[in-house]
């Protein structure tokens, strides 16, 4: 049977929430990562060292035994963020301070209202090494949801990128063949980070034959050319672009809903579905570099030791999963076949 062995991959983009639900995202992606970037997008945000601390703390107590999966903890900035919080924060261990423009996405709505009064902030983070971590999406009501992603390209990161050249700079969970382009260009403090989603699906997959709100998350999945653009550049194995799953749980009422919110919850078959799509792409020697080394080398992390195996073996994904509170959660590509599978 075929076989693949990279080392040990961590994940650079998600969403473990808080409470009892921790006790079900973070053995789920303990699983296989030995680390991950954790987003602060909690009510109420985390906006500060101290609320940084407690909820790395929550996290850790969450561990299966014995492991040593190490969360990655990230700083909510608003327009409240000062110079201090970023020092303060950088203190206690963070690696990164998340923008989200204000609505864009879940709980984003107490976040950046205005980008040039934060330029101070970005300047303190560049002096302190702290990544900058970016939901690239406008907000404006006139724009198009499918031309939010290229308007903030456009607006806004070329001049945060030009303004500050030493800042290291992460879009996340990019959706667009702008957005490649626009990284692929860029100096080299400019990176990616792509979710299984984006690579697997296009946006006939959410809205043909009947609206998917299980494939609904943001940036909302774009057409094909777009995926095509994303499948592409990973196939390269090109250093900018690495795994960030963006595993993001919303309970399965909250999901089929009138309003349903975005994310999707893959946080169990995350790993296997985007070696899935590296071998569709014929390019499964591109998989370490993607999930195990690009990302910990931008950050300037260690690369992790030991390995994971999968093989190549047929499986299909739960149709739900029942989490800690007795309510169901729709797993990511639920009910459908992935063809590679984790050993332990
Ligand atoms: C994320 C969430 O649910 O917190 N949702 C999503 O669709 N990706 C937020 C985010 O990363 O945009
Ligand atoms: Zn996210």
């Amino acid at each position: 049977m075929a076989q693949i062995k990279i080392q040990t991959p961590d994940d650079w983009h998600l969403h473990f929430r808080d409470g009892d639900m921790l006790n079900e995202t973070v053995p789920a992606t303990a699983r296989c990562f030995n680390r991950a970037i954790v987003m602060p997008n909690l009510v109420p945000p985390i906006t500060n060292a101290k609320m940084i601390e407690e909820y790395r703390k929550r996290i850790l107590a969450a561990r299966p035994e014995g492991s040593k999966f190490e969360p990655l903890m990230t700083l909510y900035l608003t327009n409240e963020t000062t110079r201090e919080d970023i020092i303060l924060a950088k203190e206690v261990g963070t690696v990164a301070a998340k923008l989200y423009p204000a609505g864009a996405t879940t709980n984003s709505d107490a976040a950046v209202k205005s980008l040039e009064p934060i330029f101070p902030i970005f300047e303190e983070m560049q002096k302190q090494g702290m990544l900058l971590l970016i939901h690239g999406e406008v907000t404006d009501d006139h724009v198009d949801i499918f031309d939010r992603e290229k308007e903030f390209i456009d607006r806004h990161l070329t001049r945060i990128v030009t303004t500050f050249p030493e800042l290291k700079i992460v879009f996340e969970h990019i959706t667009t063949k702008d957005a490649v382009d626009f990284v692929v260009s860029s100096n080299d403090n400019v990176a990616a980070t792509i979710t299984p989603q984006h690579l697997l699906l296009n946006r006939n997959d959410m809205l043909v034959g009947g609206i998917r709100p299980h494939n609904y998350c943001l940036p909302v999945l774009k057409r094909n050319i777009h995926q095509q653009a994303l499948r592409k550049v990973v196939a390269t194995g090109n250093k900018k672009f690495f795994l960030g799953t963006d595993s993001a749980p919303h309970e399965k009422d909250m999901k089929e809903s009138a309003c349903g919110c975005a994310g999707c919850y893959s946080a169990w078959s995350a790993i296997e579905l985007y070696t899935h799509v590296f071998d569709e792409l014929d390019a499964l020697d591109k998989l370490e570099g993607f999930a195990s080394h690009y990302g910990a080398d931008f950050y300037g992390l260690p690369r992790n030791e030991g390995t994971i195996t999968l093989v190549k073996e047929d499986w299909t994904i739960p149709e739900q999963i029942i989490l800690p509170n007795g309510n169901p959660i729709v797993p990511f590509f639920a009910g459908q076949n992935c063809t590679w599978k984790l050993i332990d």
